[in-house]
This record gives C-alpha cells, sequence and structure tokens, in this order.
C-alpha cells in the first residue's frame, strides 16, 4: 500500500472512531489549533459544509455561546443545538439574500470547502472551484465583521494568484497551505486569512 494510501485510510478510520461525518474534520482541526481561528462564542459560515466535519469541529470550538451556519446544495442534518444548516447553490443570483436573511448579521469566520463536481479536465475544475471561491469573497463586505477570519479551499492553478491577490487586499495577514489530511494527490489547497480590514 502506497503511504499517501495509508494515510488517507488512517484519517477514514480515525473519523468513523471519532464520530465525524467526513475526514475533512481533520483538516480544520489542524488549522485552527495552528493559527486560532475560531474562538469560543464566535459566529461561523460553513460553505460546502455537507456532509458536515467541518460543522462537527466549528460547534466544539464555539460552544453553546457561538453559532454555525452550514450551506451547500446537499440537505445536511446534523442535529447539534449551535448549527444551522440550510440548502443553497452559492451561485444563485440571490445567494447573498438568502445567506444575510437566515444569518441575521455579520460573522466573526467564514469557512469555504466548495468543491464543484469534479470532471476530471484539471483546468475546467480548477476554473470551476475558483469561480465559487470568488462568489464566497464577494459576500465578505457584507457578511464577514471587521477583524474577523476566513479558510477557503482552492484548486492549484493559473488563478491561484488573483484569488491570493484579492485576499491580500482585505486581510492583515494571508497564508496558503494543506494540512495533513489533505491528500497529497489532490490540488486542493487552503487559504488562512487573519483579521478582515472591512
Ligand atoms: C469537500 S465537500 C465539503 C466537506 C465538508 N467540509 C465536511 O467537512 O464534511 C464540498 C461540498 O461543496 C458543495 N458544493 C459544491 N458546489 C456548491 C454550490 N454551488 N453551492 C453550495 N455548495 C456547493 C458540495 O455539495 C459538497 O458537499
Amino acid at each position: 500500500m502506497k503511504l499517501s494510501q495509508a494515510r488517507r485510510d488512517f484519517y477514514r478510520r480515525k473519523a468513523k472512531e471519532e464520530g465525524y461525518k467526513s475526514r475533512a474534520a481533520y483538516k480544520l482541526i489542524e488549522l485552527v489549533k495552528k493559527y486560532g481561528l475560531i474562538r469560543a462564542g464566535d459566529y461561523v459560515i460553513d460553505f460546502g459544509c455537507a456532509p458536515g466535519g467541518w460543522l462537527q469541529v466549528a460547534s466544539k470550538y464555539v460552544g453553546l455561546e457561538g453559532k454555525v451556519f452550514g450551506f451547500d446544495i446537499k440537505a445536511v442534518k446534523i442535529g447539534l443545538p449551535n448549527v444551522f444548516t440550510y440548502i443553497l447553490d452559492i451561485s444563485s443570483p440571490d445567494a447573498l439574500d438568502v445567506v444575510k436573511r437566515c444569518v441575521l448579521g455579520e460573522v466573526n469566520v467564514v469557512l469555504s470547502d466548495l468543491s464543484p463536481n469534479i470532471s476530471g479536465v484539471w483546468e475546467v475544475d480548477h476554473a470551476k472551484q475558483i469561480d465559487l471561491t470568488l462568489k464566497v469573497i464577494e459576500m465578505f463586505p457584507n457578511i464577514l465583521k471587521q477583524g474577523g477570519n476566513c479558510l477557503l479551499k482552492v484548486f492549484q492553478g493559473p488563478y491561484l494568484d488573483l484569488v491570493r491577490n484579492r485576499l491580500k487586499s482585505i486581510f492583515d495577514e494571508v497564508y496558503l497551505t494543506k494540512p495533513s489530511a489533505s491528500r497529497k494527490e489532490s490540488s486542493e489547497l487552503y487559504f488562512v486569512c487573519l483579521s478582515y480590514l472591512g
């Protein structure tokens, strides 16, 4: 068995044992521990939240004083008192209105693990994923508090610099990272952005 396969199986087994809905949970745990992205009492939005691993992790970090709002084209039932989930296509023209109606006010943290349906054509998947990410970034002035943080999944490719430059112009600190639970052969990376300038 290849090392990458063994690592994938390790996280899948660990998620099952520890009751997480997805192995993606460990990516968020690692990045929150490293960068202090989410604090107790925070309000958090999670775009592309199904099946719900990140919702479970964020729920623990914000505690009962905080709230987590998850959005996905797929329905998610999570059964946690501080987590609220909604069906939404982030590409729909009324996406921002729907988010504002569900969240009622600005949040401290925006998470996005959005992945389009993978076609296998690398350039196409990259462009589609970046398009979803830019839709999230466009919402920041309406949904993210000044001083807030974000975590955005991106697929590597030529548009990465465009995203990086946009983020650098609106956040105090911007890091590009690959958590150890992310498969080596996957082209995904994560932008961790701290302190939104507003
Ligand atoms: C990698 S999964 C997220 C895993 C999640 N972070 C977890 O911990 O379980 C990516 C999600 O993005 C969602 N997605 C893709 N396109 C979307 C869109 N246009 N609007 C909303 N969600 C979308 C998919 O339905 C999928 O559930």
